[in-house]
């Protein structure tokens, strides 16, 4: 049978669809698999342990759990969550925001697809406007998004060389002229796939630069705080009128209840609000429901500074003292570990792409993310792009120790030949 023009837009040739068909097919033999390659969270035991909690005192209460899995939320979200989130926000951060200004989605996967088409393809006036990422490399999931198919412009960054082995990506700010064809600007903080934070001061100049060309700053807060919190330095978050600022359940540990957020003034909220009403009828609730009290009381919080980043930087040190075991002899840097669940390795000069290192790994069971997925909207041609992985250090100590070994066997031996 026919099939539309969305439909073979989407079953195209979306690198994302092809790589977790990859990675599922990896995970299907009978051999030892290291996975290093998806974007799941530890299940931290503790804090696992008081979302059941949570849910257990759901399910004790017959009225509660009825109104969680019995009703349809409003198309904005769940309410009694908007409001105890806006009183966090505005106790924590001073924000003027109230309800009004956050909605729900099913994951914040499903927030990216409204807003990059919100803001980028065609518009009433008949201009065609994209979304500038001003540092790539960016996150994987939003290049296929766009319903106009390629919605993106992004820029190379400036490489800073920390020391020998570690390095940090800059936004370039002369690369991102002003343009008069940009819908928003979208940045991760934390970076997927680099762990990067980017600068307080580099977030006042990109808001700024929004600000003047009368777009949106989206701001990528899938990692960031109050929660999850899998930050590591101590990087201001920013509110305004024309920040966007998208956050999640899934990092904390609730990838599986699909619950997105998105605080935005109000017209946005709006169209968000019809989208959900259109597309879902209604965001879930139970994410909300299984954080609300931790959110109401702000000991979702203390999860987060106490628990999880803890748990997340004790594991990426003691994964990059690993990586420096193995490969401190080759041409090898990680990107500084700034936040997020992934370590960003560049092998320079190395004489295979980062492609085939990453089908060289998963002959050995070794399972990465290669480098040239990550940089939607940069269409020159540019070695860097080839010779970066990403990996996950979020799974057991096993694994990852074991994955970093075999990674120094095969990295070494591409780089001997
Ligand atoms: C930077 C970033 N943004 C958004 C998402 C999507 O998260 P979710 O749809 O689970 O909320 C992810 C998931 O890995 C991510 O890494």
């Amino acid at each position: 049978m026919k099939q539309s023009t969305f439909a073979h837009r989407y079953r195209g040739d979306a690198g994302i669809l092809r790589l977790m068909d990859d990675l599922g097919r990896a995970l299907a033999t009978d051999e030892r698999v290291y996975m290093m390659g998806g974007g799941n969270p530890s299940h931290i035991p503790e804090v696992m342990a008081r979302f059941r909690r949570s849910m257990e005192a759901i399910l004790a209460d017959p009225a509660r759990f009825n109104r969680m899995v019995g009703n349809y939320a409003a198309p904005q979200g769940d309410v009694s969550f908007l409001k105890a989130l806006a009183n966090l926000l505005r106790r924590e951060f001073g924000w003027e925001i109230g309800p009004e200004n956050i909605a729900l989605t099913n994951g914040s996967q499903t927030s990216f697809f409204y807003l990059f088409n919100m803001f980028a393809g065609p518009f009433p006036d008949g201009t065609n406007r994209k979304i500038l990422l001003p540092l790539a490399p960016e996150y994987i999931g939003y290049a296929d998004v766009g319903l106009e198919g390629d919605i993106f412009i992004a820029a190379r960054p400036e490489i800073t060389l920390l020391d020998a082995h570690t390095f940090k990506y800059h936004v370039d700010f002369s690369a991102i002229t002003s343009r008069d064809d940009i819908g928003a600007i979208c940045v991760s903080r934390p970076t997927n796939p680099t762990g990067n934070v980017l600068t307080d001061e580099e977030i006042a100049r990109l808001s700024q630069m929004a600000h003047e060309m009368d777009v949106p700053f989206i701001i990528d807060n899938a990692y960031g705080t109050p929660f999850p919190h899998i930050i590591f330095t101590d990087a201001q978050p920013i509110w305004d009128d024309h920040v966007i600022l998208c956050m999640s359940l899934s990092k904390l540990g609730l990838p599986g209840t699909r619950t997105g957020i998105i605080i935005a003034n109000e017209d946005i909220i709006r169209t968000i609000t019809a989208l959900n009403a259109i597309v879902s009828l209604a965001p879930t609730s139970v994410g909300a429901f299984i954080v609300h009290d931790l959110v109401e009381s702000g000991e979702i919080i203390e999860i987060g500074q106490n628990l999880v980043r803890p748990y997340y930087q004790r594991k990426a040190e003691q994964a990059i003292e690993w990586l420096h075991q193995e490969m401190d002899d080759l041409p090898f840097y990680v990107h500084v570990a700034e936040g997020a669940i992934f370590l960003w390795l560049w092998f320079k000069d190395l004489p295979i792409t980062s492609h085939e290192l990453y089908e060289r790994l998963k002959e050995r069971g070794v399972i990465v993310v290669p480098g040239h997925y990550f940089f939607p909207g940069l269409h020159e041609e540019w070695r860097h792009k080839h010779e970066c992985i990403r990996m996950t250090y979020s799974q057991d100590e096993e694994t990852v120790r074991e994955g970093i070994r075999i990674m120094g066997e095969v990295v070494r031996r591409a780089y001997d030949a």
